[in-house]
């Protein structure tokens, strides 16, 4: 059954009509006007609203044992949380720690996927060690789609990679034409820091960011970036939080360097003085990079505005109130992380394009169009053509509501956003034709997302 999408204004990068769009077999068929339903079609009536693109989360975890727990949330609860909020894509942190095997890491992450997303998805494959086997193992990877890797410069002895780990993923990803991703801060000094505060009894949250302060994640950025130079590979700077690591991510990118930048929800719409609330409050805030002061969200809107942010996710990560207290005696014990999957768009809409910080232009490629572009999905995913999937959010400009856990689909007791006014919200939502979310509500169908086959295009 087709699916019409009728007299909405259709919004991609670099064009606004109004126009209706049909549906047919998954995939995009006609784009005009005056377009008629074909009989038994499904019509959506999208006057007064806004037709985007399906949204892409680039970076988000759902399945994630880490710190001593898991993150909370299932592929079931973490889909559906994304489509009601607008996301139809998301790219997940494959993520085997260095203890584990790499192969049999992507096969697990796989498996918990498969069958259980309500929309589309794809991995970043984590090289956390590199040896004998990883080239073979990673090889095998891109060939079976996932074409982009991660690695992290922080979390030291179990997800972190030394330099010459660095370098040997770097020349790999040349040779595969892949773009490597990295979680950019210096795990040494990190690790001092850490050290240092805890000797001086500074336990709570507000130390986190002490622990780990701007310098530290300039240094991660500009040496990434170094290695990046002089491998020729291509790369992306994950959640870069602060003006000091955009400072050196711009640096590189004008000397030629093949460096793109991603920035992810907090860091725009929270400052450090949350992760300084006492008690657990203050560890809900708890995420790495952590937050800063108030005066980089500027910075940042303003590098998203003039594209050098290029994309804009979130770093999904869900525990716990009772996860986070596992950090009470110690901010290191902490799990780093913080949900935001459902109310990305929404708050980036309301925050960033209402109120005038970026145009509708640069919302939609950051949250969108450009990750497609990035990470080898454009123009199947983050676009509206004739030929690309059938993901559309018809957005309702008009709706007013409030963030909040009490009406939130993500697995987690709490949220980061908690009271902040959100002015516009999709109304229906479809993945491939099929209708998932209407106003609010999941009303599709379960485990219809698939695994997006991804060529190495770098
Ligand atoms: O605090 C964070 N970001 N948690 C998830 C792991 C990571 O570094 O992305
Ligand atoms: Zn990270
Ligand atoms: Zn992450």
């Amino acid at each position: 059954m087709g699916l019409l999408i009728k007299g909405g204004e259709i919004v991609t990068v670099g064009s606004r009509m109004r126009g209706d769009i049909y549906v047919e077999d998954e995939t995009i068929a006609r784009i005009g006007r005056g377009l008629d339903a074909p009989p038994g079609a499904e019509v959506i009536d999208a006057a007064g609203k806004m037709v985007f693109p399906g949204f892409i989360d680039p970076h988000v975890h759902i399945y994630l044992p880490f710190m001593a727990t898991f993150a909370k949330d299932t592929h079931e609860s973490a889909s559906i949380a994304a489509l009601i909020g607008g996301t139809t894509t998301y790219i997940e942190m494959c993520c085997p720690n260095r203890n584990d095997d790499a192969l049999a890491g992507y096969e697990l992450w796989k498996s918990k996927a498969d069958g259980k997303s309500a929309c589309d998805y794809a991995f970043h494959m984590s090289v956390t060690k590199f040896v004998r086997e990883t080239e073979d193992q990673l090889t095998q990877i891109v060939k079976d789609g996932t074409s982009s890797f991660k690695i992290f410069l922080a979390y030291k002895n179990f997800f972190g990679v030394d330099d010459a780990e660095m370098y040997h993923t770097l020349t790999l990803a040349k040779r595969l034409g892949v773009i490597t991703t990295a979680h950019c801060e210096n795990a040494e000094l990190v690790a001092q820091l850490q050290q240092h505060l805890l000797a001086e009894r500074k336990t709570g949250p507000e130390w986190h960011e002490p622990s780990r302060p701007e310098s530290v994640e300039a240094e991660g950025t500009g040496r990434f970036a170094t290695f990046l130079e002089n491998t020729g590979a291509a790369g992306y700077v994950v959640h870069l939080s602060c003006e000091k690591a955009l400072n050196a991510a711009m640096a590189a990118k004008a000397r030629g360097v093949r460096l793109s930048v991603e920035s992810v929800l907090p860091h725009f719409l929270l400052d450090k003085t949350y992760a300084e609330r006492p008690g657990v409050e203050g560890m809900k805030h708890v995420m790495s990079p952590p937050l800063r002061e108030k005066k980089n969200q500027a910075v940042l809107w303003n590098a998203v505005a003039r594209g050098f942010v290029d994309t804009i996710g979130t770093d999904h990560c869900p525990f716990d109130t009772e996860q986070k207290m596992l950090g009470k005696d110690a901010f290191t014990n902490i799990p780093n992380g913080i949900p935001g999957i459902e109310d990305r768009v929404n708050l980036l809409y309301t925050l960033g394009v209402k109120a005038g910080k970026i145009d509708l232009d640069r919302f939609v490629d950051a949250a969108s169009t450009r990750a497609a572009q990035l990470f080898g999905l454009y123009p199947r995913k983050g676009t509206i053509a004739v030929g690309s999937d059938g993901d559309l959010v018809v957005y309702d400009p008009e709706y007013r509501g409030t963030v909040s856990a009490k009406s939130q689909h993500v697995n987690c007791d709490y949220n980061g956003f908690e009271g902040m006014k959100i002015e516009g919200r999709p109304s229906a939502v479809t993945v491939r034709g099929k209708v998932q979310v209407r106003d609010g509500k999941f009303v599709g169908e379960h485990g219809r997302g698939r695994m997006l086959k991804r060529e190495a295009i770098h």
